[in-house]
């Protein structure tokens, strides 16, 4: 089995490589010829656990390749993967931007040799499946070939696992020759017994949409649940649990933050708006989703501001993370981008650490000082701010940190620490959809971190 994969972004960089660890033949193709340079002397272009050794290993067995020429590895492929970028569209609205998958289709269709399925694994609206055979049988209208529909559910930062044991596969393929391919390709899940799902075109591009919205959907409800919470005394950690626990709601994705960000959900509910609006079916609670997400970004930079006494002008903030979630150096949409810049508004100064993230960050946040580890954020800080909950920030040494910093104040967002354990520490603490708590000092010291927020 041959493949030939059309973009060497996030979705088709790590899906080739897997599909590669399979033992098929994968080409990865893409324009961008310092990409295809740089992945082929073996260097990433994204941050990604275990990319890097599987693909170094996949292409010393000779079943992985890089290159900028679509025409030849197209000619020879059984399967042709389209998983270029679908950015929002500038003009507005949440429109999906498909330009770049139907110049993928134009181009597909002038190489197209024998039998070939071209499956489009970029996440599009409803429909562009079959715009795509419409282009590719317009451009070749002797080409031996299907369509086929193969979203992904990968998560960035564990997309390898999430390739190699997927919950299902998801197939929108209309004839027996395409479903057979699919079916071949992910022949090596059946023995984890991974559904795979055959559907038609549109209902696995709308699967798609579903599923990232809902996600976001239940993020967004565990967070206006943790506002209740501080309201009225309940803790959402055990609210969480106490729901997850029922089979039909189920624990994952009920942990309350400040807002999901990120290259998928965002981009994702505000297409599902618009097509819901297109097709005048009104998707009227995604589109109540992402404006109390949109909101919830900047009402946590008025929490910090509350935490810390209710001015934070000439004061300093350590920052610990910035991108919109551990395991990646992905700042698109990051809560950091939309928090940051008011608390600087509010005259802060910003000290901050990513692990990953500040290559990219210092594109977007020219006003903050980037440090080289966690506690160097914290020299002379008057707070300590976790926007992400990377593993190393875990188990800070908070006795460490109270010495560094002007003040012991520590605001998490992602609830990585156990109020109790902060407060024995001497620090005041703001979590999310819990009690804000001080030590009995420093509530004397600073009354308004305590109660400000709830
Ligand atoms: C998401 C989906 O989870 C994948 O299934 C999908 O394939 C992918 O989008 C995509 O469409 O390509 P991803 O964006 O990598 O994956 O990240 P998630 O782990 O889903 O997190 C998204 C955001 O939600 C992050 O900002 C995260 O911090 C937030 N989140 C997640 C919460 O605030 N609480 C949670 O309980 C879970």
């Amino acid at each position: 089995m041959r493949i030939a994969m059309i973009g060497t972004g996030y979705v088709g960089l790590v899906s080739g490589a897997c599909f590669s660890e399979f033992g098929y033949h994968v080409t990865c193709v893409d324009k961008d010829e310092r990409k295809i340079t740089a992945l082929k002397a073996g260097k990433m272009p994204i941050y990604e656990p275990g990319l890097e050794d599987l693909v170094g290993n996949n292409v010393r067995g000779g079943r992985l390749e890089f290159t900028t020429d679509l025409a030849g590895p197209v000619a020879k492929a059984d399967a042709v993967f389209i998983a270029v970028g679908t950015p929002t569209d500038r003009r507005g609205e949440g429109y999906a931007d498909l330009t770049y998958v139907f110049a993928a289709a134009e181009e597909i269709a002038q190489s197209l040799g024998d039998y070939t399925v071209v499956v489009t694994k970029s996440t599009v609206p409803v429909g562009t499946g079959r715009k795509v055979h419409k282009i590719i049988s317009e451009k070749a209208p002797r080409a031996d070939f299907d369509v086929a529909s193969n979203p992904e559910f990968l998560r960035e930062g564990a997309a390898i696992n999430d390739f190699m044991r997927p919950d299902r596969v998801v197939v929108g393929a209309e004839t027996d020759r395409a479903r057979a391919v699919l079916r071949d390709l992910y022949r090596p899940l059946f023995l984890n017994e991974t559904p795979v799902l055959m559907m038609s075109l549109e209902t696995a591009e709308l699967t798609k949409y579903a599923a990232n919205a809902f996600l976001a959907t239940k993020i967004t409800f565990i967070n206006e649940i943790a506002d209740l919470c501080e309201a009225t005394g309940a803790d959402v950690q055990e609210v969480a649990r106490g729901i997850g626990l029922d089979g039909r709601i189920g624990k994952k994705f009920l942990h309350a933050g400040p807002g999901y960000g990120g290259s998928c959900f965002p981009k994702d509910t505000l297409a599902l708006v618009h097509q819901g609006k297109e097709a005048n079916a009104r998707q009227r609670i995604v589109e109540t989703v992402v404006a109390v997400n949109d909101e919830r970004k900047l009402q946590m930079a008025d929490r910090i501001i509350a935490a810390m006494g209710g001015s934070v002008a000439g004061k300093t903030i350590a920052v610990l993370g910035l991108t919109f979630k551990p395991n990646t150096d992905d700042m698109r949409d990051a809560p950091s981008l939309a928090i940051v810049p008011i608390l600087e508004k509010a005259g802060a100064t910003v000290r901050a650490f990513d692990p990953e993230g500040m290559t990219e960050a210092k594109h977007h946040l020219k006003g903050v000082t980037f440090c080289d580890n966690a506690y160097d954020t914290m020299q002379d800080a008057d707070a300590i701010v976790i926007l992400t909950e990377w593993n190393e920030f875990r188990s800070l040494d908070l006795a460490r940190a109270k010495a560094l910093l002007r003040a012991p104040v520590l605001i998490d967002l992602r609830n990585i620490y156990r109020p109790e354990d902060v407060v024995a520490a001497g620090f005041s603490y703001t979590s999310v959809g819990r009690r804000s708590v001080s030590p009995p000092q420093a509530s004397a010291r600073r009354p308004r971190s305590v109660s400000a927020v709830g």
